[in-house]
């Protein structure tokens, strides 16, 4: 397996961040997994937002960290199991809130601090890392370590813009 898939763009406000993840939500597929990456208030549950709406799961489920719930699971075109690592300090704990199954369910697994336990990730993974500029602009980084994710190279960032 290779990297075959790297591209990044900067976000200059919360919105573009959430339209962001919904052009990531509209390519991913059954059994992707998708890491975030980056410090407290980068924009990981912002992303996220927009990557379940573009999944298909309607505003009516509430994304938000899922930090004290640890997981939280949204209905769409594929269901989305939201994990937030940021509590957990041993990679155990990740077995212990079911990670595995989610794993296993075809659906979309995506985790906040998701880079914490590099021993608990699949090696096919969307890894997507934020960096802070300044107060509202991001980098945003993302990097497919999966021959099957040819279908995140149909992320248009010239649609950010529109
Ligand atoms: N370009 C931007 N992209 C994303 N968020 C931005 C941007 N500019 C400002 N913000 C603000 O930064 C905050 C990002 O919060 P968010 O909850 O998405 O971060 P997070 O990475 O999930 O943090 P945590 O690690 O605490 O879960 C929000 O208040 C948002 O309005
Ligand atoms: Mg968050």
């Amino acid at each position: 397996m290779s990297n075959v898939l790297t591209d990044d763009c900067r976000t200059h406000d919360a919105e573009s961040t959430r339209k962001l993840g919904y052009l990531l939500g509209r390519c991913a597929q059954a059994g992707d997994v998708i890491i975030c990456a980056g410090a407290l208030g980068a924009g990981k549950t912002t992303l996220i937002q927009g990557l379940a709406a573009g999944l298909g799961v309607d505003e009516g489920q509430y994304v938000r960290s899922p930090t004290f719930t640890l997981m939280q699971i949204y209905r769409g075109r594929h269901t989305v199991y939201h994990f937030d690592f940021y509590r957990l300090t041993h990679d155990d704990e990740v077995w212990d809130i079911g990670f595995e199954d989610c794993l296993e369910a075809g659906g979309v697994v995506v985790m906040e601090w998701g880079d914490k336990f590099p021993s608990v990730l699949p090696a096919a993974r969307l890894e997507i890392r934020f960096e802070i500029i300044s107060a509202d602009d991001r980098r945003i980084t993302w990097t497919s370590f999966a021959d099957s994710h040819q279908h995140y190279h149909d992320v248009d960032i010239a649609e950010l813009a529109r």
